[in-house]
């Protein structure tokens, strides 16, 4: 049996990276509650193979290729969201760029792709949705942001830890400006969930997983699936009264100050 306040029926989510990961798992979950949706990625075969999916749960989902850091294709999703469904309920600000440098090396060019990326394009999909929902006095936004964003990982994530600082300020932000109007804006802080991407540095270097799982007391990297739960308190009326939160979803790191716990070895040799 399932609680009422956590039902999402009659509402219309909007999800970013979709097609697989953290997008894909609370695209389907919010669905799983009920939800209609829009989903957008880059990898159009994985964003249709996720609205398939969400077809067999009995929802409506429409998939949508985009690049959300390209402000004027994401100006274009959310025309497309007016006409399909006249309404937004919630937004899954999930996809974003991320590339791993040592601050001494990095191109300005790339410090800029990133931090645009993360924050003004990202603040674009807050901004258009934001829009709608305060049009109408109701709604929540839901930025993955980072345990990158509110603490020192020291492992070459800088340009991807200073773009997600920013995703935190923004939550913060655009709650205290917003909240007041029913628009709520909270964000989440994973720590290491697998993903391909993860997997394969995890394959190159032996001793990053360690290194992870040192800074996780639960003893286990996250999953997809682990951000069902709190994707779904977010966008619901669960969570009707809370807003500019920032909630980690990290296995424990963000509580024992763990940040990117590379062991004194990998300080030495300054490892990504
Ligand atoms: N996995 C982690 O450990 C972790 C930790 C903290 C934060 N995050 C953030 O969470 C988000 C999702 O992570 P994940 O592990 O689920 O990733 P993932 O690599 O499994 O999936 C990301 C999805 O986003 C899509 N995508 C990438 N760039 C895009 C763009 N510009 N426009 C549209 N779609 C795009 C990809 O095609 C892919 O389907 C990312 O923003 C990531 O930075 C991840």
């Amino acid at each position: 049996m399932t609680h009422p306040l956590f039902d999402l029926s009659g509402r219309v989510a909007l999800v970013s990276g979709a097609a697989q990961g953290m997008g894909r798992s609370m695209a389907i979950a919010f669905a799983e509650v009920g939800a209609d949706l829009l989903i957008c990625d880059l990898n159009e075969a994985g964003v249709r193979a996720t609205a398939e999916e969400i077809n067999r749960l009995g929802r409506k989902a429409i998939p949508h290729v985009c690049d959300v850091t390209n402000v004027e294709q994401v100006r274009a999703m959310f025309r497309r969201l007016d006409s399909e469904f006249g309404r937004i309920d919630v937004l899954g600000n999930v996809a974003g760029p991320g590339e791993l440098a040592r601050p001494e090396d990095l191109s300005l060019e790339v410090m800029q792709k990133i931090v645009y990326g993360l924050v003004v394009a990202r603040f674009c999909c807050c901004q258009e949705a934001g829009r709608r929902m305060l049009a109408v006095g109701k709604g929540s936004i839901i930025n993955i942001c980072s345990i990158g964003g509110v603490t020192a990982l020291g492992r070459g994530n800088f340009p991807y830890s200073v773009g997600m600082g920013g995703v935190a300020q923004m939550t913060r932000e655009l709650s205290t400006e917003w909240s007041g109007r029913g628009v709520r804006v909270n964000a989440i802080l994973p720590a290491q969930v697998t993903n391909p991407g993860l997997a394969e540095r995890m394959r190159a270097d032996p001793d990053l997983e360690g290194n992870f799982l040192r800074g996780i007391p639960m003893g286990r990297l996250g999953r997809p699936d682990d951000i069902k739960g709190l994707a779904i308190f977010l966008a619901s009326d669960a969570s009707a009264w809370i807003s500019g939160a920032l909630i980690p979803m990290d296995g424990g790191n963000l509580a024992m100050n763990a940040g990117g716990t590379p062991g004194p070895q990998a300080l030495r040799e300054q490892r990504m």
